[in-house]
């Protein structure tokens, strides 16, 4: 999940201030070490540091860069998260520098084929550097071609050697890779989010496609070694901004944003309502299947529920890193949709693989609209959250349930063949969240910062929300913490509570509310601490998150942003910095 960037240009003092600016907007890609390659004095030099790259920034020398430089963030997958495995990586007599993003499979068979090399870490990614130093083409090009052609798995590479010192080598498989030819140089980077304010368009590398880059040339071949030509993309503005208009931390930036991205679903949505979504498609859909990992998973659980009460078809929400394992039989009239925020999770990516080669009918719904997901899938849903920085999902989330329930409801009324106005449910929801309540959440989160573990349960739709709900208090907040059905507390999970447990409610249907108070009064029996996150008014010996009630099944968005909240507070109280959570990324763009 790391990121890479490589900058070309003349001016040293610009280059290093930029390649370093560029790489911070990679830092949500994972912040374990971050280290930077560069020609001096004729030999490639790296210098790396454990830890961030505000860190890194500070030891880098403004004069030391030459033309070519290479940078990477790390998130560990093999070896520790130390200096030594710190990327870039030197080969054994210095004639190549690598950084890698991905993961090489069958690294250690070609650790053994190589011999008696010594290597530096405990990495899959060195032996990349290694093999390139071994291979015995003339050309530079095509010894990248040929290692790559001898590794399996995944992997954007990004490679100097000693022999051509003002050329950057490129590699792309299953990882990203972008190169944007900018006026004052090139930028090669994991994100076209680093292109933004440099140029206008940019080059997408696909699998097993190798580029050689100067600053007179760009260059593409394939895996057979041939030249190819590429067509330039137009960058789509993101509106990045590194800035956090004056709060502390992104999550609670983005927490705040959410009534704002809500409007921008409605003004999305009532220009173009899901046109691709026309009766013919929607009569044929015999089943929906909604797949994704993490927060986007839950949001896929809550919206296979939209489906089976809107509009009365079979849906089920799969995990994606499971969904390939369980023999699905690919449906032409399935319609499959894939929910990922960044657009680039790999196990998300892996199942929409899946899919796609036995035909099926694929959705994505993603905040990303150049992403990977977009561009693969046949019809693709824009959730308008803006970029979102901090690991924790919030707004993303919000924003899927919303598309997904209003997708939900545009194929009910197509069925129905009658108009139903979704857009008012979603405009409730815009108002109560542009009110930004999040009161009583502090004292809330005072109490469970000191309590070893925390429970959340609920019923039906408020139990998908606690899976939410437990998934970002243990995120930001590390305190153990799980999400179970209600009614299945006592099958075994209440030997868990005593007094060091706090159990949170969700309760949000009336019809299901004694039901969810018998269960918190079975908690209390048992010395365990009992919130209760509902908009009606509960007994007053129990603390209480109040949510503000609305009409529709969207109340969900607004017990996320308090329990969001609620992880926020809760993590600032622990003194965790909530956007960079300890072994976490944003973006998981390895299986
Ligand atoms: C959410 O708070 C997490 N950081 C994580 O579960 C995330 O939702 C998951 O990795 C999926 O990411 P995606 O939406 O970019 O695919
Ligand atoms: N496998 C490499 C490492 O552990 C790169 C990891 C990644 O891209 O997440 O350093």
């Amino acid at each position: 999940m790391c990121g890479i960037v490589g900058v070309i240009s003349k001016d040293k003092i610009i280059k290093k201030n930029v390649l370093l600016d560029l790489l911070k907007r990679l830092e949500y890609r994972g912040y374990d070490s971050a280290g930077i390659g560069f020609m001096s004095l004729g030999k490639l030099r790296v210098i790396k540091q454990k830890g961030s790259i505000d860190k890194l920034r500070s030891i880098v020398k403004n004069d030391c860069l030459g033309v070519t430089c290479i940078a990477h963030t790390r998130w560990a997958t093999h070896g520790k998260p130390n200096l030594h495995n710190a990327h870039p990586f030197l080969s054994e007599s210095k004639t190549w520098a690598i950084v890698h993003n991905g993961i090489i499979e069958n690294y250690l068979d070609l650790k053994k084929e190589l011999g008696n090399i010594k290597f530096s870490s405990s990495t899959d990614s060195e032996v990349i550097a290694q093999l390139l130093e071994k291979d015995s083409d003339k050309k530079d090009i095509n010894k990248l071609i040929r290692v790559c052609n001898k590794l399996k798995g995944s992997f954007a590479l990004l490679c100097m050697s000693v022999t051509n010192p003002n050329s950057l080598f490129i590699a792309k498989r299953k990882s990203p890779i972008y190169v944007m030819k900018g006026k004052d140089g090139i930028i090669v980077a994991s994100d076209t989010i680093c292109f933004e304010g440099f140029g206008k368009s940019y080059y997408s590398l696909e699998d097993d496609e190798f580029c050689e880059v100067g600053l007179e040339k760009i260059e593409f071949y394939n895996k057979k070694g041939k030249k190819i030509k590429k067509e330039e993309q137009k960058l789509e503005s993101l509106n990045y901004s590194s800035s956090k208009n004056g709060f502390e931390h992104f999550m609670l930036k983005e927490i705040m944003e959410e009534g704002l991205v809500v409007s921008n679903i409605i003004k999305k949505y009532s220009s173009e309502p899901f046109l691709s979504f026309n009766e013919c498609v929607v009569r044929k859909i015999k089943k929906v299947v909604l797949i994704g990992c993490g927060s986007a998973y839950h949001a896929g659980l809550i919206g296979a529920r939209f489906f089976e009460k809107n509009t009365l078809i079979d849906a089920r929400c799969y995990i994606a890193s499971e969904f390939r394992y369980l023999n699905n039989k690919i449906d032409k009239d399935t319609l499959y949709i894939f929910i990922s925020q960044s657009g680039e999770t790999a196990d998300t990516l892996a199942s929409l693989e899946l899919v796609k080669n036995s035909g099926g009918l694929c959705v994505g719904v993603t905040n990303v609209m150049h992403s990977t997901l977009a561009k693969m899938v046949d019809i693709v849903l824009d959730v308008c959250a803006g970029v979102e920085v901090a690991v924790a999902s919030t707004k993303a989330y919000i924003a899927q349930v919303v598309v997904l329930y209003m997708l939900s409801k545009h194929i009910e009324g197509i069925l129905k063949s009658k108009s139903i106005n979704f857009l008012k449910d979603v405009e409730e929801l815009r108002l109560t969240l542009q009110k930004n309540e999040i009161n009583n959440v502090d004292k809330v989160a005072s109490l469970i910062s000191k309590k070893q573990s925390v429970i959340f349960i609920g019923r039906d739709l408020d139990y998908y929300s606690s899976l939410e709900a437990s998934l970002k208090l243990k995120e930001v907040s590390y305190i153990s913490s799980f999400a179970c059905p209600s009614g299945e507390l006592k099958h075994g999970y209440l030997a868990q509570v005593d007094n060091t447990t706090c159990v949170v409610v969700i309760a949000t249907k009336i019809d299901l509310l004694d039901k969810n108070l018998n269960n918190a009064s079975e908690v209390d029996a048992r010395d365990g601490k009992i919130i209760i996150c509902s908009p009606f008014k509960i007994e007053d010996k129990y603390t209480q998150i109040k949510v503000e009630n609305i009409t529709s099944d969207l109340i969900c968005c607004l017990v996320a942003r308090k329990l969001q909240y609620l992880a926020y507070q809760t993590s600032i109280i622990k003194g965790i910095n909530p956007d960079k959570p300890r072994n976490l990324a944003k973006s998981v763009t390895v299986e």
